[in-house]
């Protein structure tokens, strides 16, 4: 039986360290883009059983791993970055459950799927194979060690009620304080968030989310708070040049974990998804 993992063109460094922790070789895989824009893929090992492990950023991810579908029959789905998640629900009639799409096509090709930090209860509940691990944990252990190497005292701050309960999850196991902000999304690249008091003063204050996409919630966090703030999340997605954003507003430093492979990965989720892969395959 040749079992091995496959590196999605979004994942190749992931793949690497998830199929190191695994002592499981890699698939060889080319991918390619023909120049009308068609995407190809080639597997050229044998393959019997494959992790697939590839993060969907953009829809030519989704081609991609459609195209892998095709070729390994048998499979279990590695998504660390599961996108489209955000339009778990019809906000407006007539649009598309985005997240509903992609977990019955995910769901008809893998025996399981398996990602870290959906965006919300929602959206993991179109799926019903699904195994959802939980990076907060590593985020807190990271500031763990940086608050063990210095003198100021740490405070996490979520930039909305709706991500509180994973701060508290990063912020407990740091050994921290924790807060929130309200904030108002006014369109995909706007937010509002209403002044709050926050005692910062003389803290290094480190603003936590699930996800950087363009990074207006982090930067309008930090203008709210005037503090030096530093910013962690689980998938660093910035999109439309969200790093510039974040500096020019003062964002000291950003770091996020490698579900989606960026410069600011500095966390790395292989050990927590190879643990989760190997109880499915205790056997391997
Ligand atoms: C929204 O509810 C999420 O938790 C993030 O706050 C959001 O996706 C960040 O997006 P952006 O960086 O574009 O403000």
């Amino acid at each position: 039986m040749h079992v091995k993992v496959i590196a999605g063109n979004s994942s190749p460094i992931l793949s690497k360290r998830i199929a190191k922790e695994l002592n499981i070789p890699l698939a060889k895989v080319t991918y390619g883009k023909f120049p009308d824009g068609e995407l190809y893929v080639r597997v050229e090992d044998r393959v019997d059983k494959a992790i697939v492990v590839q993060s969907i950023r953009c829809s030519d991810d989704i081609v991609y791993l459609m195209l892998l579908f095709d070729v390994i029959k048998e499979a279990i789905a590695v998504i660390p970055y599961m996108g489209y998640a955000r339009q778990d629900r019809a906000f407006n009639e007539g649009e598309a459950v985005s997240i509903r799409a992609l977990a019955e096509f995910l769901e008809s090709r893998a025996e399981k799927v398996i990602s870290v930090n959906l965006h919300s209860r929602e959206a993991a509940s179109h799926f019903k194979n699904l195994i959802e691990v939980d990076a907060m944990p590593l985020i807190g252990e990271f500031y763990k060690k940086e608050k063990s190497k210095g003198t100021e005292s740490l405070i996490m701050v979520s930039p909305d009620i709706g991500s509180l309960e994973r701060v508290k999850v990063a912020a407990k196991i740091a050994g921290c304080e924790y807060d929130y902000l309200e904030k108002v999304r006014i369109d995909a690249e706007n937010v509002e968030i209403k002044p709050k008091n926050v005692e910062v003063e003389g803290k290094k204050v480190v603003i936590v989310d699930d996800i950087i996409s363009t990074g207006g919630t982090i930067a309008k966090a930090a203008e709210t708070l005037k503090a030096k703030v530093e910013a962690a999340c689980v998938h660093a997605v910035l999109a439309s040049n969200a790093l510039n954003k974040l500096f020019s507003a003062g964002v000291k430093k950003v770091i996020s974990t490698d579900t989606i492979e960026q410069p600011v990965s500095k966390i790395s989720v292989a050990k927590l998804l190879a643990n989760a892969i190997s109880n499915i395959y205790s056997t391997l």
